[in-house]
């Protein structure tokens, strides 16, 4: 099965709304803990999106640079309060001078970059001595994963496996390219359960709402829909209502560039 990529111009423009401000964003805060402990001056976030982690992170620092492929998308990240230096380009190309940055970092973008080597190869040479990479994102290699997503729209879990590198994959890169003290742990719980219909109101379950859907023709999409709804009709045990469960670990990936 072949790599595929999502344009994210299509999607930009609704993309904020998986950022809902009454949650607290554990991710956030371990990307606010590391960058306090380097004392990090300027910082760079490859395939930065709507800038929502950069825009935290100015408690921090103004310096304050977001990186991402998506024309689409640095136009939203230009809305965020903090002033953000933004470029368009790519992961596996970043374009900024060798030894530039105390921190970089990504969040769930690794999965887009194609070659997940080059972008940490890339990532060693723009740190500067004694600065971290970080990378932020969920493994649906681990067997960890429960998501409904993933068992009622076809194809999607199959093309998270060739899209996500492996946690194994990612600490071994990070060691090949020369990363020291490379270590991962789970920073956010994803637990979210759907009751009967209410997961029809989940904002995941949109089409242009993930990568995962958006990847998907209508066609397959609607089936997915369909096959949720058929399920909500069939009777249930004990006339108990079906839930759909979103369950799954963020993991944070770290290391040092001697
Ligand atoms: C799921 S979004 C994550 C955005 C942001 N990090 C966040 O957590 O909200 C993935 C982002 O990666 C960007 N992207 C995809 N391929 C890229 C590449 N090769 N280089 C840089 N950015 C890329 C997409 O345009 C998109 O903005």
């Amino acid at each position: 099965m072949q790599t595929q990529y999502l344009n994210y111009d299509q999607i930009a423009a609704e993309y904020n709304q998986r950022y809902p401000t009454s949650q607290a964003w554990e991710r956030g805060q371990a990307l606010l803990e590391l960058a306090r402990k380097l004392k990090a001056k300027n910082i760079l976030e490859v395939g930065s999106g709507t800038g929502f982690w950069l825009n935290l992170l100015h408690q921090v620092t103004p310096h304050l640079y977001g990186m991402d492929f998506s024309a689409g998308m640095i136009e939203q990240a230009r809305n965020q309060p903090a002033p953000l230096k933004l470029t368009q380009g790519t992961a596996v190309q970043i374009p900024y001078q060798n030894e530039t940055f105390d921190l970089i970092y990504c969040v769930d973008a690794i999965h887009h970059f194609g070659d997940h080597r080059a972008f940490i190869t890339e990532a060693f040479r723009v740190l500067k001595p004694g600065g971290a990479l970080a990378v932020i994102g969920h493994d649906p290699h681990s067997g960890e994963s429960n998501w409904y997503i993933y068992d009622y729209f076809d194809t999607v879990y199959e093309t998270d496996l060739v899209r996500y590198p492996s946690s194994g994959m990612v600490k071994n890169s990070m060691k090949h390219s020369g990363f020291v003290d490379v270590e991962y742990h789970d920073v956010e719980h994803i637990l979210n359960i759907h009751v009967g219909e209410g997961v029809l109101n989940d904002p995941f379950i949109k089409h242009s709402a993930t990568s995962q859907l958006a990847l998907l023709s209508d066609k397959t999409y609607s089936a997915g829909i369909e096959k949720i709804k058929a399920d909500l009709k069939k009777p249930q045990l004990n006339n108990k209502q079906v839930i759909f469960k979103s369950d799954f670990w963020v993991k944070m990936f770290t290391g040092i560039k001697p």
